[in-house]
């Protein structure tokens, strides 16, 4: 279930083949010389080209993973033999085992899928183009995937899909990030924009519990949550030290799980909140059972947190009515010092030089496929559906909100305050609902379903 990252091997290795081979011609005649000569000045060329590409290829590799490099492409019909590839649809019977987190972002000029002034359901906070920033190219990239091509997002089909269900986003605020692009999407199918509703009558700004938006004549209702940290955040134990404001219970659910668990798709993703800034030195301490560990690692908080969730899913979810699905982590992309004055506020292209990814992302990365596979691997695994975005949006610096989060009037922010975690919309969290999309698809059918009735997003 688990996505191992493999050697991805796309190098052109044969020009290194001629190279070797032309070296090898004897020069006999003087006629024969000039070509040979020709000849091999053509493959110094080459070569020189070659050597150079992978210094750029180079560029792409996230540190400290060397063997998971992402790479652009510009241009679908230009050059690469990727392109050349006859790709299967990936709801079709072929595209059965099609890694669809495996690809490159293209250039696309039918993109976005929608308008942020179009879309009532989106924070000020996401509507970067509303908020002064000029650029649009961010807008234009559309994931393709290397082996197969995805089916084209057609709202009305999974309002179809959703008709009398729930469908449940829990998790921090890039999660919601996603849910409201994944609103919007769905809405800009939707003739009747009063026929969507939260359900309590809350605006969709600054609230901090739980939105439940119904979109009536489908009755179904497309929920968000608010857990960062998914475990229970409250009060510590009485006695403890007055520098403990609050402790995350490690060993049980957020009280609101009661309301997840019953929902027909689940969506969860956290990561975001733990690290120490937004834990230890809040005064939020780690607990399990009655002890607080006060020695415990942000790390090793969030695994045994991960392990929560997993056996909270297989001991209260009933994964035959509901899927679930888990994002991985989206990253940061405060290049220099985030802490401090990090900035992506001039980044109008997907990562082209070095990667600006910390490396904490892919520590935590790794606890959470550490702790997937383990319990994929268990006897009693649960069927759990990974939305495995993390590598795929990293070369993505190009998206964040940074300087136009702050509203229409007070946009630009400062560039020392700048937000480069959460994503314009349209933009990034879009692709991600696209891969949802497809994997969501692609579980609701079954094999005598013919796959051509949605068109393939090429
Ligand atoms: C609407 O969906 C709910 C489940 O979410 C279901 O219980 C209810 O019967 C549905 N209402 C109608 C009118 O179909
Ligand atoms: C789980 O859901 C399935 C399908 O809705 C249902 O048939 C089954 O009884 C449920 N199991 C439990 C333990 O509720
Ligand atoms: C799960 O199984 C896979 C393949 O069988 C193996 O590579 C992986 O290390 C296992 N993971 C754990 C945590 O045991
Ligand atoms: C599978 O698809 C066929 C034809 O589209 C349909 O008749 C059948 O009920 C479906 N089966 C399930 C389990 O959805």
């Amino acid at each position: 279930m688990c996505k191992v990252p493999v050697q991805q091997d796309h190098e052109t290795m044969p020009s290194f083949d001629h190279c070797t081979r032309f070296k090898r011609f004897k020069l006999l005649e003087p006629s024969v010389g000039v070509l040979g000569f020709f000849l091999v000045s053509v493959c110094v060329i080459c070569c020189f080209f070659y050597l150079d590409y992978r210094a750029v290829a180079k560029g792409y590799m996230v540190p400290n993973l060397g063997e998971r490099f992402m790479w652009l492409k510009l241009d679908e019909s230009s050059s690469s033999s990727i392109s050349e590839i006859e790709r299967v649809d990936f709801l079709s019977l072929e595209g059965e085992g099609c890694d669809v987190f495996d690809g490159d972002w293209v250039w696309d000029e039918r993109y976005p899928l929608y308008e942020s002034k179009d879309c009532s359901f989106l924070d000020e906070g996401f509507r970067c183009t509303e908020n002064g920033r000029l650029d649009l190219f961010y807008t234009k990239w559309r994931w393709q995937p290397k082996h197969c091509n995805l089916p084209r997002f057609d709202g009305k089909v999974m309002l179809e899909m959703l008709r009398n269900k729930r469908l449940v986003f829990v998790g921090d605020s890039i999660g919601r990030n996603q849910w409201e692009s994944l609103l919007c999407m769905l809405a800009s199918d939707v003739d009747n924009k009063d026929s969507i509703y939260e359900v309590n009558g809350n605006p969709i700004t600054k609230h901090k519990g739980f939105l439940v938006f119904k979109f009536k004549d489908y009755n179904c209702t497309v929920e968000y949550y608010r857990s960062p940290f998914l475990v229970l955040q409250s009060r510590p134990p009485p006695g403890s030290p007055q520098n403990i404001k609050t402790t995350l219970k490690l060993d049980q659910m957020d009280w609101n799980s009661i309301r997840w668990k019953d929902a027909d798709f689940l969506v969860f993703n956290t990561a975001h909140w733990w690290n120490h800034e937004k834990t230890i030195r809040m005064g939020c301490f780690f607990q399990e059972g009655k002890k607080i560990e006060t020695e415990m690692t942000v790390e090793h908080a969030y695994r045994r947190s991960l392990e929560t969730v997993m056996r909270w899913i297989r001991n209260e979810v009933n994964t035959s009515k509901s899927k679930v699905y888990f994002r991985t982590f989206s990253p940061v992309h405060f290049r220099g010092d985030w802490k401090t004055v990090g900035s992506c506020h001039l980044e109008m292209l997907p990562e082209l030089g070095t990667s600006s990814v910390p490396t904490e992302t892919w520590e935590l990365l790794e606890i959470v496929e550490d702790v997937l596979s383990a319990q994929s691997n268990s006897s009693n695994g649960i069927k759990l559906n990974i939305l495995s975005v993390t590598q795929m949006t990293a070369p993505r610096k190009d998206g964040h909100a940074s300087l136009y989060y702050l509203g229409p009037k007070e946009s630009p922010a400062p560039v020392h305050r700048q937000d480069c975690s959460h994503w314009c919309l349209p933009g990034v969290p879009d692709a991600w609902n696209e891969l949802f999309y497809a994997v969501f698809l692609k579980h609701s059918i079954n094999h005598t379903f013919d796959s051509s009735t949605y068109e393939a997003n090429v």
